[in-house]
């Protein structure tokens, strides 16, 4: 009972104390006598989830949340995932066709590469007891990123990769802690907690990253000055270089940033789902053996462009895994004008969690749909097309969802033309930090085929 006098009584200074000096303190709209912002709490907080709701929001809303907009300034700046609309407008006009098809044909060459490092660095655990893979599977997207969008090596620095790697994550974890914490939602406590000093320890390396990638490519820029190809599909960065005097050093940065972020952690959870869910699943795992016994036979050839159509199993069973286990399980809008939903309004200036994840298992699914079950792809035509939103939907939609869907293909078909995977999909821990992570890898084992 005192303790609970003792609280009020101090809820009342601290509240008089703000009414006194307004400005002097950070304080929510809304906060009223002792209670604070305690009502905010006490409703509104629906996710939608409905899949054409999400599709009316997506489509009609391109701002994200001003929060998590603030808690990733340091990070990621005004890259395309954050920055304001006003300046996304400009940049993804430039991004788009640096994602056009001629531009990823070009990138075959390089996925395949990739894949036979990584089938190559597996082999250290191949035959032996379950393992972490999704290390493996990060280090190896974030190079492959860098070698495609940007066109920069950095497979010789394995060290300093998997330094960033942690660093990536350390600063997820940081922006994590804040979000769960209100009180470091206010800039003047943010800054001196120890979370702060955590994201920026981490925040340094992931931009040293950023600064080695445009280094390097400006010198292999010098060097290839005179042989200069003028085709109109170039990749991201090429782009972004030659666009220099409509974008800050600043600019370049964060969009270089943001995209190696968005295309490696995206890509590599995904991969890291699916084998985990092969290895449960061993009917279907053997059913994407066959599809690549059918198209490459015996041979250990690499994935070409036509093979890519043929291998339509495998991009059934990287749908369905992207259904049930999103990397993005939401996604955040700003009502900027009303939305009309099925059964309400959505008021202009309210803020929305746009649910992937829920719009991915609503019942228009069916009675299975917490079950993996790639078939489900075959015939597509009773399905509602907005009930598939792992890439998002509208013009704010995800940027790499074709880069994506061929890398994993080709990944897919190497690993699986090397290993047999087995593993318990029932055991994943994921931990939410804006993207679903894995807790402590999805720990698969590997046997040599
Ligand atoms: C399995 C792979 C991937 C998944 C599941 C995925 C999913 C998503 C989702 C859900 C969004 C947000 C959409 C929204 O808010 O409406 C997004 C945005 C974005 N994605 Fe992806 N993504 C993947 C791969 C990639 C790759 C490979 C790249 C680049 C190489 C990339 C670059 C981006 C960018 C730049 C945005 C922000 C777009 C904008 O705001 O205009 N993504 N992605």
């Amino acid at each position: 009972m005192w303790i609970l006098f003792i609280a009020a009584l101090c809820c009342l200074y601290l509240y008089t104390w703000v009414r006194l000096y307004p400005g002097k303190f950070p304080v929510y709209p809304g906060v009223i006598p002792l209670l604070g912002n305690v009502s905010i709490l006490s409703g509104g907080s629906e996710i939608i989830t409905d899949p054409d709701d999400c599709y009316a929001v997506l489509s009609s809303c391109m701002h994200r949340s001003g929060a998590a907009k603030k808690f990733a300034k340091t990070f990621i700046g005004n890259g395309l995932l954050f920055g304001p609309v006003s300046v996304w407008k400009e940049h993804r006009k430039l991004i788009n066709p640096t994602f056009n098809q001629q531009v990823l044909d070009g990138f075959i060459e390089t996925f395949n590469s990739q894949s036979r490092r990584l089938v190559q660095e597996l082999q250290e655990s191949a035959g032996k007891d379950s393992f972490n893979q999704h290390v493996c599977l990060e280090k190896n997207a974030l190079e492959t990123v860098c070698l495609t969008t940007a066109g920069v090596d950095l497979t010789d620095q394995n060290e300093f990769n998997k330094k960033c790697l942690t660093a990536f994550r350390g600063v997820f974890n940081a922006l994590a802690k804040r979000g769960m914490n209100p009180l470091l939602h206010f800039e003047c406590f943010y800054n001196i907690s120890n979370t702060k000093k955590e994201e920026l320890q981490h925040v340094k390396i992931t931009h040293e990253l950023t600064n080695i990638v445009l280094r390097r490519k400006r010198e292999s820029q010098d060097k290839e000055q005179n042989n200069k190809s003028d085709t109109k599909f170039k990749p991201f960065l090429d782009r972004l270089l030659e666009s220099s005097d409509k974008l800050s050093t600043q600019d370049l940065k964060d969009e270089t940033n943001s995209m190696i972020l968005t295309g490696f952690e995206s890509t590599s959870g995904t991969l890291s789902y699916c084998l985990l869910l092969l290895g449960t699943h061993n009917n279907i795992q053997e059913k994407c053996y066959q599809e690549i016994n059918e198209v490459f036979g015996d041979s250990d050839r690499d994935v070409t462009k036509d093979d890519l159509p043929r291998l339509k199993y495998i991009e059934m069973v990287l749908k369905e895994t992207m259904r049930l286990c999103p990397v993005v399980p939401y996604t955040t809008r700003v009502i900027t004008e009303d939305v009309q939903l099925k059964n309400a309004v959505l008021r202009k200036g309210h803020l929305c969690f746009v649910g992937l994840y829920g719009a991915m298992h609503h019942p228009t699914w069916g009675p299975d749909v917490e079950q993996f079950v790639p078939e489900r792809w075959l015939d597509t035509s009773g399905l509602n097309p907005n009930a598939f939103a792992a890439f998002g939907h509208g013009r704010r939609n995800c940027v790499g969802k074709v880069y994506a869907m061929m890398m994993m293909k080709v990944s897919m078909v190497h690993i699986l033309r090397a290993y047999r995977v087995s593993g318990e999909y029932n055991r994943m821990r994921i931990k939410n930090m804006g993207i679903n992570k894995p807790v402590d890898g999805h720990q698969i084992t590997l046997y040599n085929r």
